[in-house]
C-alpha cells in the first residue's frame, strides 16, 4: 500500500547541495532528504579536488571572478559569479564550523596570521585557492553534513527512493502552477508513495551518464533537469557538457578520476613517447582550463592513434606524493602502478553538466515552491565551462540563498492537502527488461560518438533522430509498465539527452567546451541556449 508523507521541506537528492540547504534550514522544520541509493551514492562523495575560494590576504574576490570569467567563454553572467565569489569566505568557514577537516597548511615557512589551510591551485586559477582534505574533499565534506544532519530530528534522511516526477497544481488540473511535492518510488516497498511538501528542491546533481565513459557515480541521470522540464521549468546551456581530462585509463578501472590538484602541484601530461605536449596548444599549458586540456588530449589521441595519454608527478619527492594524493596513489597502486615512479594512464571523460535548470539566485526554477540547487541548475556561474571547483562552492552558497528565501516565505505557505495517490492501476509488471537495459547502452554511446568533445552538425541530427525513437519507446514502457530505478532515470536520461542534443543545435559557434566543426569560430556576442517546454 502506498503511503502519503507531508513534510515542510521535500529535498531530493543528498549531496553537498540538498545537505547544505537542510542545515541550513530552522531546526523546527520537518525535512526530508531522499536518496536514490544509499545515502553516499551521489557525485559529492567522489569529489577529490576542492572548493575554490577567496582565503588568502594575497587573493582577491575580483581575481576570482575574472578567473572564472574567463574560463567560462564569456558565456558567464557576472552577477551571478560575483555574488558566489563575494560569499565564497563564509560557505568556507560555515564548512569549518560543521567540522569539515581540512588539510592544515604545514608549510615551515608559512607566515604567522596567513590562512591556516593548505591551498591548491587547478586549472584557470591564477592563485591557489582551492581549499580541500588531501584529495578526498567530497568524502570529507559529505561525511561532516551527515553527521550533522543525523544529530537533527527534523531531517529524515531517507534511502533508497527515487522521485518519479514532481506534483504540480497544474498536473492536478488545479488552477496555478505551485509544485506540491513529489511521487516517490519506495525501493523497499515496490510502492510510489506521494511526498507533499511546502517546498520542493530539486538537489539532484547532473548528468554526466548521459556518455558512455564518465567520472560519476551511477546515479547521475539528469532527474531533476528532467522532472522540472516535465513540470514546465525553463532549461539553459545544456550543450556544455564539461569532459575532465584526466581520469584512470585501465580495464577495470570504472569512472576513476584523477584530480586535476596533481596537474596544480606540477604534474605533466605526456604523450606515449614521453614529450609533454600540452605548451603547445596553451601558455598555461596543464593548468589551461578544461575544455583546452581536454579537448588537446583528444586532439593527440586521434592523431596518433593511441588509447591515452600520460600524467607523470613522478618527478615530485614520493612523500608529498602519497601525502597530498593517497586517495589516487592507493588506487591506482592496486592496478599496478606507482604514480611516484610511473606515468598514469588517462582519458578524458564526461564529468559535469554546466548547463541546467534556469534559477535565480535564491534558487527559485520557473514553478513557484520548487527550487534547485548544484549541478542540476544553471545559475549562469559557469558558462561555456565550469572552471575547477567552483561547483561545490556553488552548492553551498545556492543552498544558504535559497534556505533563507524559504525562511522567509514560510509563514503564507499551508502544507498541501489532499493530494491524489499514484495511479498504478493501468500497469503491470514488465517481462522485457531487456529493452530497458538495451535502451541504456544505446543511448549512452550515440551520445558519446555524436555529442561528445568534438561536434558535427551531422552528428548531432544522427543522434537527435536515435534519441526521439528512444524517447517513443521510453514512453511506451513507462505507461505500460511498474515503474523501477532503472526505467526512471533511463526516461530521465533520455530527455535530458534530447534536451542538450536540441541546445548543441541551436548553438552556431565554437565556445568553451561546445566545439563544433561546422562552426569552428566564436560568435561576437555570448547567448545563453534557453529552451522553454510546452504547457
Ligand atoms: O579534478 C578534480 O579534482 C575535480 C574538480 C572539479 O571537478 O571541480
Amino acid at each position: 500500500m502506498s503511503q502519503q508523507y507531508q513534510h515542510d521541506v521535500l529535498v531530493i537528492g543528498s549531496g553537498a547541495a540538498g545537505l547544505s540547504l537542510a542545515l541550513t534550514l530552522p531546526a523546527h522544520l520537518r525535512i526530508a532528504v531522499l536518496s536514490k541509493g544509499d545515502l553516499a551514492n551521489g557525485s559529492t562523495f567522489w569529489a577529490q579536488g576542492g572548493v575554490a575560494a577567496v582565503l588568502d590576504d594575497t587573493d582577491t574576490v575580483q581575481s576570482h571572478v575574472e578567473d572564472t570569467l574567463n574560463a567560462g567563454g564569456g558565456l558567464c553572467h557576472e552577477d551571478a559569479v560575483r555574488f558566489t565569489v563575494e560569499h565564497s569566505r563564509e560557505a568556507i568557514q560555515w564548512l569549518i564550523d560543521q567540522g569539515v577537516p581540512f588539510t592544515r597548511d604545514d608549510d615551515p615557512d608559512h607566515e604567522e596570521g596567513s590562512f591556516e589551510f593548505h591551498l591548491t591551485r587547478e586549472g584557470g586559477h591564477s592563485h591557489r585557492r582551492i581549499i580541500h582534505a588531501a584529495d578526498a574533499t567530497g568524502a570529507a565534506i559529505f561525511k561532516t553534513l551527515l553527521a550533522q544532519a543525523r544529530l537533527r530530528p527534523n531531517i529524515e534522511l531517507l534511502e533508497q527512493r527515487v522521485a518519479v516526477d514532481l506534483i504540480t497544481e497544474r498536473r492536478l488540473g488545479l488552477t496555478g502552477d505551485r509544485c506540491l511535492g513529489a511521487y516517490v518510488l519506495n525501493r523497499h516497498t515496490g510502492e510510489v508513495d506521494t511526498f507533499g511538501a511546502r517546498f520542493t528542491i530539486l538537489a539532484t546533481g547532473g548528468a554526466a551518464k548521459v556518455y558512455l565513459y564518465t567520472s560519476n557515480p551511477d546515479g547521475a541521470c539528469g532527474d531533476g533537469i528532467a522532472m522540472a522540464w516535465r513540470a514546465g521549468c525553463r532549461v539553459a546551456n545544456l550543450e556544455f557538457n564539461q569532459f575532465h581530462p584526466t581520469c584512470l585509463y585501465h580495464p577495470q578501472a570504472k569512472s576513476f578520476l584523477v584530480t586535476e590538484a596533481l596537474r596544480g602541484e606540477g604534474a605533466v601530461l605526456k604523450l606515449p613517447n614521453g614529450e609533454r605536449f600540452m605548451p603547445r596548444f596553451d601558455p598555461r599549458a596543464e593548468l589551461a582550463p578544461r575544455d583546452i586540456v581536454a579537448r588537446a588530449i583528444d586532439h593527440e589521441m586521434k592523431r596518433l592513434g593511441v588509447d591515452c595519454v600520460y600524467l607523470d608527478i613522478s618527478h615530485k619527492p614520493a612523500e608529498f606524493i602519497t601525502t597530498h594524493f593517497p586517495t589516487v596513489y592507493e588506487r591506482c597502486l592496486t592496478y599496478g602502478i606507482d604514480i611516484t615512479r610511473q606515468p598514469i594512464p588517462v582519458v578524458p571523460a564526461a564529468h559535469y553538466t554546466c548547463g541546467g535548470v534556469m534559477v535565480d539566485a535564491q534558487g527559485r526554477t520557473d514553478v513557484p515552491g520548487l527550487y534547485a540547487i548544484g549541478e542540476t541548475t544553471f545559475t549562469g556561474l559557469h558558462g561555456a565551462n565550469r572552471m575547477a571547483s567552483n561547483s561545490l562552492l556553488e552548492c553551498f552558497v545556492y543552498g544558504r540563498s535559497a534556505a533563507d528565501h524559504i525562511v522567509d516565505l514560510l509563514a503564507h505557505i499551508p502544507l498541501p492537502e489532499g493530494l491524489p495517490h499514484w495511479d498504478a492501476s493501468q500497469v503491470t509488471d514488465s517481462d522485457e527488461d531487456v529493452i530497458i537495459a538495451h535502451n541504456w547502452d544505446e543511448l549512452r554511446r550515440f551520445m558519446w560518438d555524436y555529442v561528445g568533445i568534438v561536434r558535427t552538425t551531422k552528428r548531432l541530427q544522427r543522434a537527435e533522430h536515435r534519441v526521439r525513437l528512444l524517447l517513443d519507446e521510453i514512453d511506451e514502457f513507462y505507461s505500460n509498465y511498474r515503474v523501477s530505478r532503472d526505467l526512471i532515470e533511463l526516461r530521465n536520461l533520455a530527455q535530458v539527452a534530447e534536451l542538450m542534443i536540441r541546445s548543441a543545435m541551436e548553438r552556431k559557434e565554437s565556445r568553451g567546451l561546445h566545439y563544433t566543426l561546422d562552426y569552428p569560430e566564436m560568435l561576437p556576442e555570448a547567448k545563453d541556449t534557453i529552451l522553454t517546454p510546452d504547457k
